[in-house]
């Protein structure tokens, strides 16, 4: 990886993208690698706003451990050398696609979470308010269907997740573009870069010039664009860090 330790040390605008490839390191499954939650049968309803209005049970039940036991999970070696990346004031910012929380719990500070994040949740109904925590309480004790609702109108509470067939956060949206559009070197880790138009900030980068690296098991639409493609994470945050 000297080529990208080289290109780290020497950007003045360094960003990066994430994805759920990074999380697996900590035992968070990813969504299309060989064990992603999407080779399920129907798991691509979970996260659809179509089917959460039809039955909101199909989220609450697939995400019970992915998203709600949230708190047991720590921050893995990527998520620490990016930090560390930060510390040493070679890190412009992070674009992550995951709605782990993991970087801001790694210490992290700019971080665009560009498919949202549960930290809250509103109601379907009336749009009242519940925070992550409010709604991992009223989940406590209750069976892998339960739904938390809203005490007003009776509707179920939502994270703040973007679902399929929802528009992206526009403010981190419009933050992480900006980001990638003034990067000199973007590095993407653990994503496919299957789901725009996430996957195409990397593009941005390209097209003002900069350098994109990829670090990923499985090839990406991008690698031919890319100056290189690693497959190996933790080969990446061993040489981050050591930076
Ligand atoms: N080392 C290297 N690469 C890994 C590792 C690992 N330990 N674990 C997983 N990967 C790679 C996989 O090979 C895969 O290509 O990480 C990538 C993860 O890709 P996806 O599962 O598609 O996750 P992601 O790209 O983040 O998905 C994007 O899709 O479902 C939606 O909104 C959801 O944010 C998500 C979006
Ligand atoms: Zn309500």
């Amino acid at each position: 990886m000297e080529r990208l330790v080289k290109a780290i040390k020497g950007s003045r605008s360094l960003a990066v993208l994430t994805g759920a490839g990074i999380s697996t390191l900590c035992g968070i499954p990813d969504f299309r690698g060989p064990q992603g939650l999407y080779k399920q049968p129907d798991a691509e309803r979970i996260f659809d706003i179509d089917w959460f209005d039809r039955d909101p049970s199909i989220y609450y039940r697939g995400c019970r451990s992915l998203v709600y036991g949230l708190k047991d999970f720590t921050p893995g070696p990527v998520h620490k050398a990016l930090k560390h990346l930060e510390d040493i004031g070679k890190l412009a910012g992070i674009a992550t696609q995951n709605i782990d929380m993991l970087h801001q719990k790694a210490g992290s500070s700019v971080v665009y979470e560009v498919h949202g994040s549960p930290l809250l949740h509103h109601c379907r109904g009336c749009g009242n308010e519940a925070t992550f925590s409010e709604i991992c309480t009223m989940l406590e004790g209750k069976d892998a269907s339960f739904v938390p609702r809203c005490p007003e109108c009776g509707s179920a509470y939502k994270p703040d997740i973007t679902f399929f067939g929802e528009a992206l956060p526009e403010e981190a949206f419009r933050a992480a573009q900006h980001l990638a559009a003034t990067a000199d070197v973007m590095i993407v880790l653990g994503t496919s870069l299957t789901v725009f138009p996430a996957a195409g900030l990397p593009v941005a980068t390209l097209h003002s010039g900069g350098k994109v690296f990829i670090v990923n098991a499985q090839p990406t639409s991008l690698d031919a664009q890319a100056i290189a493609h690693y497959p190996d994470l933790l080969e990446f945050a061993q040489a981050a860090s050591s930076i």
